[in-house]
């Protein structure tokens, strides 16, 4: 379907709809190799559109890792708190949805997506996903409940045992747990079941896709090529 020229601009750049009305204004806009400066005029993808000389590609789905800090809400929307979405800019928020949920009070790797088959094939139960935390714990850890949450355990109110999980003991009272499933509160409830408390919780990985340590709470980024093709 034809859009507007400043439309189409926006919604293939990182320019607004108001900046790329200015750039069309500009004549920094081409079709088919020609100037134009009319902001309304119609195109399609058979249109070979430029800004500044580079041909404008059609959008393609988008894949974010956003650093959670506490206080944020995983969630699109929430009356009390912020939610994560409000950490991103609205264009670029808009049709986003939550691979997966974290605590409120938990931090760390987020992904969104706009793909639900890629995000289907992280959360379902069925792709055992691996995801990874850093457990900072209000006692040592026994190395019976180490034991006993790497061969899996029953949870409260549940029959199932959780999968084995992978322990990494980083300090008495700190962890590394890797678990392959998302059960409700999973973590919190995994801990609580061997006699001890999580005091903090930080997601470091997600399948093969590890927070960027360069991204400080708060801040996001795409995911690279390669990260997108790890979720196989
Ligand atoms: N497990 C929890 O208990 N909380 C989270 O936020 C994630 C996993």
């Amino acid at each position: 379907m034809p859009d507007r020229l400043d439309q189409f601009v926006s919604q293939r750049s990182a320019l607004s709809r108001r900046e790329a009305k200015r750039a069309v204004g500009a004549g920094r806009v081409t079709v088919d190799g020609v100037p134009c400066r009319d902001a309304a005029r119609k195109v399609s993808e058979a249109d070979r559109v430029c800004l500044d000389d580079q041909p404008l590609a059609a959008a393609g789905p988008r894949y974010l890792m956003l650093h959670k800090p506490a206080g944020v809400v995983s969630a699109t929307r929430d009356s009390d708190h912020p939610t994560v979405l409000d950490l991103l800019p609205p264009d670029l928020a808009r049709g986003l949805h939550l691979v997966g949920r974290l605590d409120r009070d938990t931090t760390g790797l987020l992904l969104l997506t706009d793909d639900g088959q890629w995000s289907h094939r992280i959360t379902s139960p069925r792709r055992d996903c691996p995801k990874t935390y850093r457990v900072d714990l209000a006692e040592p850890l026994t190395d019976d409940a180490a034991r006993q949450l790497a061969e899996g355990l029953v949870l409260n109110g549940e029959d199932r045992p959780t999968r084995p999980a992978i322990v990494t003991q980083l300090a008495p009272d700190r962890i590394e747990l890797t678990i392959a499933e998302g059960r409700y509160h999973q973590v919190k409830r995994m801990l609580g079941a061997v006699g001890n408390r999580v005091t903090a919780l930080h997601r470091l990985r997600v399948g093969a896709i590890a927070l960027d340590p360069a991204l400080a709470p708060g801040d996001f980024r795409a995911l690279s090529q390669d990260e997108i093709t790890s979720v196989a």
